[in-house]
């Protein structure tokens, strides 16, 4: 890939940044973005911090009429000196060039974006949150912008970081969610878009999540979508139950999205002794080990739900509280110390976490 710059515009107009208590998930955007665009002779090039702003694309732009695009999540955190700190950010870029290889999109220089990436937020760290539980939520998005109404790749993309300080996903926080297994839709299939991060499949998602959040529901429990059978992701999170001696993850299996905070629990998990199994579960042997008690509990790990203890997962009239419907040892153990290596409070053994 060619050698590329970085540009740097600030802006003259900074806003007033909000208390951390006003924050919640998403709503709030910081003064700059990062940009970069591609074309075929030119590939990505222009790379630019700039002020933040609304973009201008062509109505006929085939990311509007045919959804070719991808996203990444990730975190900054700021440690007890104030520093900023990334969490594992080379997975997500590894991921990214892994979701755009699914949906046709060119490549990106994974090094040159995670220094473009440092220095947006450089620039930005006023804007990550001091409280716990808190941070500067990165999202990086890439969408086509050939205006062109045939179905085929695009030639041209922009690729676009911008950066939101967040709260919690969910307004229970750490406290367990309540969450309704889907039975009519499903979100994903097997040899489709389910591991990619883009867009379509949290479009596909939408409906049963309206529904289930007007009986009460934090989120729905996607079955697989051939049988309806295998337990696959929440959406926004993976799971995981703890069987007996056992933690049971639902394994990658092409419709699953390939978790960074999965990956670090797991890693975590087995780092204190505990068994982790990922493997294919269905909901009807998850209720057969409900029914025999030996469900203990069940969370699910995402970077904007970080670990978010399930209290009950609900299959039409069979209901399963887990843990008294309390947070969990594992969910809270995990928490607390994932929660710990990010904000650079606690030893790191895999050296996860990146400076700024
Ligand atoms: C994340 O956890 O970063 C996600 O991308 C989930 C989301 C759609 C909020």
């Amino acid at each position: 890939m060619a050698e590329q710059s970085l540009s740097v515009f600030k802006t003259t107009s900074y806003q007033e940044k909000p208390f951390d208590h006003e924050l919640s998930f998403g709503r709030t955007f910081t003064d700059h973005m990062f940009l970069m665009d591609y074309s075929e002779e030119s590939g990505w090039h222009d790379a630019r911090i700039t002020p933040y702003q609304p973009l201008q694309i062509d109505p006929a732009a085939m990311v509007f009429h045919y959804a070719q695009s991808v996203f990444e999540g990730l975190k900054a955190y700021r440690s007890p000196e104030g520093d900023p700190l990334l969490f594992r950010p080379k997975q997500n870029l590894a991921r990214l060039n892994q979701s755009n290889d699914r949906l046709c999109i060119p490549q990106v220089d994974e090094d040159f974006l995670l220094e473009a990436l440092k220095q947006l937020i450089h620039i930005e760290q006023d804007w990550i949150p001091h409280t716990e539980g808190m941070s500067l939520y990165i999202r990086p998005t890439i969408i086509s912008t050939q205006s062109f109404l045939g179905v085929a790749p695009s030639t041209n993309y922009k690729l676009i970081i911008i950066l939101s300080p967040v709260g919690a996903y969910y307004k229970e926080g750490i406290n367990p969610v309540k969450i309704a297994v889907e039975n009519e839709y499903v979100r994903a299939v097997r040899g489709g878009t389910g591991e990619a991060k883009t867009g379509g499949n949290y479009a596909a998602s939408l409906k049963a999540q309206e529904t289930a959040g007007k009986d009460g529901y934090a989120q729905v429990l996607w079955l697989d979508g051939v049988e309806k059978r295998y337990i696959e992701e929440v959406g926004s999170m993976n799971v995981f139950f703890k069987i007996g001696n056992e933690v049971v993850t639902p394994r990658l299996n092409g419709s699953i999205l390939n978790g960074i905070t999965r990956d670090s629990a797991m890693q975590l998990l087995r780092h204190w002794g505990y068994d982790v199994v990922e493997r294919d579960i269905t909901i009807d042997e998850l209720y057969d080990h409900y029914q025999q008690g030996d469900v203990k509990e069940a969370f699910g790990s995402g970077t904007a739900a970080a670990i978010s203890p399930i209290g009950q997962l609900d299959w039409g009239e069979n209901k399963m509280v887990f843990n008294n419907g309390e947070t969990g040892y594992l969910a809270r153990n995990l928490y607390d110390t994932l929660m710990g290596i990010q904000y650079g409070q606690q030893y790191d053994p895999f050296n996860w976490v990146v400076n700024v």
